[in-house]
């Protein structure tokens, strides 16, 4: 008599696709499939070893930005929101490596004294200052476009920094925030990048090459909650971005005007004081990297290595992981701002 086990290997259930599966294996002996695997295999193989190599030559890629500077006494660039955190960075960075600065901000007083620091620091540099409230519609971005006519010199940087929540409180729900916070978030963030831009673009064409270098967020890749508004501005400056690079290539002048849009995460600033363990940069150190990423043919990056890492790993989660992942945090920030403004009534 057969064997039990035997008999449970001649009639299981797994017997048939066990057939299957050898007359697969027995087909893809033959010569063309394994020709074909192999080619396929090459193919993958070329195509991680093109990856990993971009990867590197990004990291190590030398900086274009000098080809802005096109006159020994120095070329301007426009940064926005100039008297604090990144903007300032940007400001003291450009200054740095040869440019002058025409520093934007709603604050007169701050901004005179952000222009003298950074006069005493870079005393054979020019700066000059304009006052426009961003949060506003009725187009400030046409005083800043008038004072750049006036520059006694060509603007090829133009910096579109400017942006962030800089409403009170800074995480509510949705429903929680008023028309008025909806507003002002937004017109920060992607009205006046977007209405500057556009009333610059003459003059930056004319002035050839010229650079736009524009502020995304981690906040609009991942969807950050108690900050809907936000994020939203901020993959829409992303898309702003790609859209406009896009169609500087259509009308040939992509040679002529670079577009580029930082991804930025976790900078220390006025308006981000919250520390995280290895990921937490200075806004100088974003700022240098930034500048230092200036020719890639990426239109939407990272400045940083660090940024990149971070990203790439919340980027391999789950969508819905990721989402989850972020409940205790945004919900502990939310509660202690609340407790905070609590103790202060
Ligand atoms: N820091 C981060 O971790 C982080 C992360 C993601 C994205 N970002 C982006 O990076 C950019 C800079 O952020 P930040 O953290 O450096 O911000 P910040 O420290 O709050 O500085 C913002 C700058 O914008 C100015 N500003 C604010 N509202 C204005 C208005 N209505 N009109 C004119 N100027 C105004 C501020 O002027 P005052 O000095 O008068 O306040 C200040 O100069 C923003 O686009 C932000 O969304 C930052």
């Amino acid at each position: 008599m057969a064997d039990r086990t035997e008999l449970y290997k001649q009639y299981s259930i797994l017997s048939i696709p066990i057939w299957y599966l050898q007359k697969a294996y027995g087909v893809w002996q033959g010569p063309g499939p394994q020709l074909a695997t192999t080619a396929v295999g090459a193919a993958a193989t070329l195509l991680i070893v093109y990856k990993l190599a971009s990867v590197a030559w990004d990291l190590i890629r030398p900086s274009t930005l000098q080809r802005y500077c096109h006159v020994k006494t120095g070329s301007w660039a426009l940064v926005t929101g100039a008297t604090d955190g990144i903007g300032k960075a940007y400001a003291d960075e450009l200054l740095n490596r040869g440019f002058n600065v025409l520093l934007h901000g709603r604050n007169p007083e701050k901004l005179e004294r952000v222009k003298q620091e950074l006069a005493l620091k870079y005393p054979r540099r020019s700066l000059d200052v304009v006052v426009a409230d961003a949060s506003r519609t009725d187009y400030p971005e046409q005083i800043v476009a008038e004072k750049v006519k006036k520059l006694p010199g060509k603007l090829v940087i133009l910096i579109n920094n400017v942006g962030g929540v800089n409403t009170t409180p800074m995480y509510q729900t949705h429903e929680e925030t008023t028309s008025a916070n909806i507003d002002t978030i937004f017109n920060i963030n992607a009205r006046f990048p977007i209405h500057l831009t556009s009333a610059l673009m003459p003059i930056l064409r004319e002035s050839k090459p010229a650079l736009i270098l524009n502020c995304g967020s981690g906040a609009g890749a991942f969807g950050v909650p108690y900050l809907v508004t936000y994020s939203g501005t901020k993959a829409f400056i992303e898309g702003f971005s790609r859209s406009l690079a896009a169609e500087l290539m259509c009308e040939g002048l992509d040679k002529d005007i670079e577009v580029k849009c930082f991804t930025i995460l976790n900078t220390r600033s006025a308006g981000n004081t919250g520390e995280m363990v290895f990921f937490t940069i200075d806004a100088i150190e974003l700022a240098r990297a930034s500048l230092n990423k200036v020719g890639s043919p990426h239109v939407v990056l990272f400045g940083h290595w660090r940024r990149a890492l971070q990203a790439s790993m919340m980027g391999s989660l789950p969508e819905n992981y990721l989402r989850k992942a972020m409940v205790p945090e945004m919900r502990g920030r939310k509660a202690a701002e609340e407790a905070a403004a609590a103790k202060k009534e």
